[in-house]
């Protein structure tokens, strides 16, 4: 307890950035809210939340820093990991224009976790960006210092978030997954191929991983829209477009009763159990 109250002294010396991102409509918000809470509901011991896709561009990033903000937003302090060393896009997304200290300067034990954190305008959010692209991403995520990374987060955030390459090219998005508590699978509304969904699931069931459920991306989303469903156990779901709203929000509607039922369901078959 003494050691993390000077891990957190140590916070005054972090250096804070402040990401830029367009506020979310309406309803995009809530089907993140929707995901954090199902998150939260899914268990007490789930503290390191693996984000994960089967292929690129399906919305990992984007769905793991706005869940991790969504959290932040209650107030539980939340940490945003980004792990996808080979192919980062977080710093030019966020416009974070300074360079940073960040996860493979730590792996390689150049730096220690305080030089690596960064704070946010949001009291409740921390980031550790992914810092210098290494040659050997594979080999650092394998090592012990990624998971005692994880384990020290987890003293000082009641959640950390990780967002991951995705499953299928590269074996990251499993070795990272598989250090987390559970796993949240990315797949892109009309895009992603069943095939390549059934794939990644299976690589992560392969590698140990605790699959929490899937979110359904970009439902509806037009070229301006955005679009979240969420997928857990028997199914939560949302969804919104800009470009196709009022079928998004009747096929969501649809989703979330015949979730709710199921969960009902699920609540009075775990009871009679
Ligand atoms: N729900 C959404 N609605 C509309 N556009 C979205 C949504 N989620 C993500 N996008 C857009 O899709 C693109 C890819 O998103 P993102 O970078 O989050 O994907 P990724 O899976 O992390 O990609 P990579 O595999 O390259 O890391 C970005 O341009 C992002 O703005
Ligand atoms: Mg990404």
């Amino acid at each position: 307890m003494e050691q993390q109250q000077n891990w957190r002294g140590n916070f005054q010396t972090f250096r804070q950035v402040i990401p830029q991102m367009e506020e979310l409509p309406f309803q995009a918000r809530e089907a993140i809210n929707v995901l954090r809470g199902n998150i939260q509901l899914s268990g007490y011991e789930l503290r390191t939340i693996a984000v994960t896709s089967a292929m690129p561009n399906e919305g990992k990033s984007s769905t793991a820093f706005r869940l991790a903000k969504s959290m932040a937003g209650l107030g539980t302090r939340t940490i945003y990991l980004d792990c996808d060393i080979r192919n980062s896009e977080v710093m030019a997304r966020y416009q974070i224009q300074q360079s940073v200290c960040g996860l493979s300067e730590f792996l390689c034990g150049r730096v220690s976790l305080n030089d690596i954190i960064y704070h946010t305008d949001d009291p409740c959010m921390d980031m550790i960006f992914t810092g210098a692209v290494a040659p050997n991403p594979s080999e650092l995520l394998s090592g012990p210092l990624f998971v005692q990374l994880l384990e020290e987060l987890k003293k000082n955030y009641e959640y950390v978030i990780v967002d991951t390459p995705p499953v299928c090219p590269v074996i990251d998005g499993a070795l990272i997954a598989k250090k987390c508590d559970g796993t949240v699978l990315v797949v892109e509304c009309g895009k992603t191929e069943k095939t390549l969904a059934v794939k990644a699931t299976r690589q992560l069931e392969y590698a140990g991983v605790r699959i929490l459920g899937a979110v359904l991306n970009k439902v509806g989303a037009s070229n301006k829209g955005y679009g979240y469903g969420y997928g857990y156990g028997y199914g939560y779901g949302y969804g919104y477009g800009e470009g196709n709203t009022k079928k998004a929000a009747k096929a969501a509607k649809k989703q979330n009763k015949a979730a709710q039922k199921a969960n009902a369901k699920s609540g009075r078959d775990k009871k009679r159990a």
